[in-house]
């Protein structure tokens, strides 16, 4: 099979350049295990679990088994007033995977809707309590929340603000963000120390700015990962934690990369010890294989959105999506975190992190162009300088010639990500930096 048997006027590609995706198409139409087949029959290993979903690895069969079996059961039913035996299943199974009393799970069908979930859960659990002025958010700048108005609005992206700035939430300030290129530009499988204390400037001027008592909620991805996985200075969750406490603020993470044992724990929230009042979760709750999503809640907000006084036949939270805890993604939830227990791929993720993290450190390092290596969990990031007046274009131009040369790697701004999925073995972790490794080098 060849690009041309595509028709390809009529799928407006997301987050991709068009117009040069034409000239070179890159089009999949098998996987299995770590490798796509294209349509002109190259193998490509997958060095990004697909964007961080396939965690457990392409065509896994108890998932697909689960799927086929719903379909034949009960294929869809409304969401409202009326809810399925799958959705009940998965939430319980999240909520006993998530740390503290992280106990009731609202279901979307992704990031972006699970950050506007949380954020409007914010503004109805502070008016359920009485304190409706609490209407703030305070996010992190390079934060990615998704592509909606309110994780767009959190998040720090300045691509977002060029284009879409002016019809952004208005009442929304942002933390500085958390990458210190002079101490800490390379960062080798642990997490890097900071002289200086970066939420000094929340405490002093941002919650001293708009006051404390108008702020509803913080939200932060625990490692910044679309951004191209920057990793927060060692007690810096522990700190916003209890700063979030002192002030009555509600702590949000944004767990869409992190959650479910990138870090090699159940969450980002257990690796660092730290439990938030909202955990959103989508991406590799199904292995990618079907969207879902969703935002975890501590008990004490939704008891206090359950008792704020209204009569029972009042709807207490108005929210919700036509796909909110879908049969068919929930089926494939359950047998996915089944699949991650059996094979016990959250401690095969923390055993190969270090894996990955070694060899990226001696492949890279010294390498033309690159000012900045950074792993922890099964993840990292190289970074390169950028070209003069092409900021991402060198990162784009590699990220290409891998793909060319076998091997799909992401670029984030002038990042080169890799996180393949937990089954990776050691020989697909040298053909990913081995190939990235050889592209620097050609690209100097
Ligand atoms: C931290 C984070 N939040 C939200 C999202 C958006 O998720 P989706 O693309 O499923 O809407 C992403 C996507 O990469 C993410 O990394």
């Amino acid at each position: 099979m060849s690009a041309h048997h595509f028709n390809m006027d009529h799928q407006w590609l997301p987050f991709t350049p068009n117009r040069h995706f034409r000239t070179d198409p890159r089009v999949v139409v098998a996987a299995d295990g770590l490798h796509f087949t294209t349509h002109d029959e190259q193998k490509i290993l997958d060095g990004i679990s697909s964007l961080w979903c396939v965690t457990a690895g392409h065509n896994r069969k108890p998932i697909n088994e689960a799927i086929k079996k719903q379909l034949d059961t009960l294929d869809y039913a409304t969401a409202f007033s009326v809810s399925n035996d799958k959705a009940f299943e998965a939430a319980h199974m999240i909520a006993e995977l998530a740390p503290g009393d992280l106990n009731k799970v609202l279901f979307c069908s992704s990031g972006s809707e699970a950050a506007d979930t949380a954020l409007k859960v914010a503004l109805a659990y502070h008016r359920a309590r009485g304190e409706g002025h609490r209407n703030i958010f305070i996010g992190r700048e390079k934060g990615y929340h998704g592509v909606n108005f309110g994780g767009m609005s959190v998040g720090g992206l300045p691509a977002n603000r060029k284009v879409y700035g002016a019809q952004l939430l208005p009442r929304v300030d942002h933390m500085r963000f958390i990458h210190d290129p002079v101490h800490n530009a390379y960062i080798h499988n642990q997490e890097p120390v900071w002289q200086e204390d970066p939420l000094v400037e929340l405490e002093t001027r941002i919650l001293a700015l708009h006051d404390p008592s108008n702020v509803a909620a913080i939200m932060v991805e625990p490692v910044a990962g679309s951004a191209g996985w920057y990793l927060p200075p060692k007690g810096y969750l522990k700190r916003l934690r209890e700063i979030c406490d002192k002030h009555g603020i509600l702590l949000i993470f944004d767990e869409v990369i992190t959650g479910f044992g990138r870090m090699g724990t159940n969450f980002g929230a257990d690796y660092y010890g730290v439990v938030p009042d909202m955990l959103n979760f989508a991406k590799g709750v199904t292995n990618g294989v079907i969207p879902l999503g969703g935002v975890i809640c501590r008990d004490h907000i939704y008891n206090a959105m359950m008792n704020a006084g209204s009569p029972e036949h009042v709807i207490e939270f108005f929210h919700g999506y036509t796909y909110s805890g879908h049969p068919v993604a929930c089926a494939a939830a359950i047998a996915t975190l089944n699949l991650f227990k059996e094979e016990d791929l959250f401690a095969r993720a923390a055993a190969m992190g270090p894996v990955l993290g070694d060899a990226m450190h001696a492949a890279f390092k010294g390498l033309p162009n690159v000012i900045g290596i950074r792993t922890l969990g099964l993840a990292g990031a190289v970074e390169l300088a950028p070209m003069a007046g092409a900021p991402g274009k060198r990162a784009f131009d590699i990220f290409l010639d891998c793909y060319h040369k076998g091997v799909l790697v992401r670029a984030a701004g002038d990042n080169l990500v890799i996180c393949p999925a937990f089954t990776v073995d050691k020989s697909q972790i040298d053909q990913i930096v081995g190939t990235l490794a050889d592209s620097i080098r050609r690209h100097a």
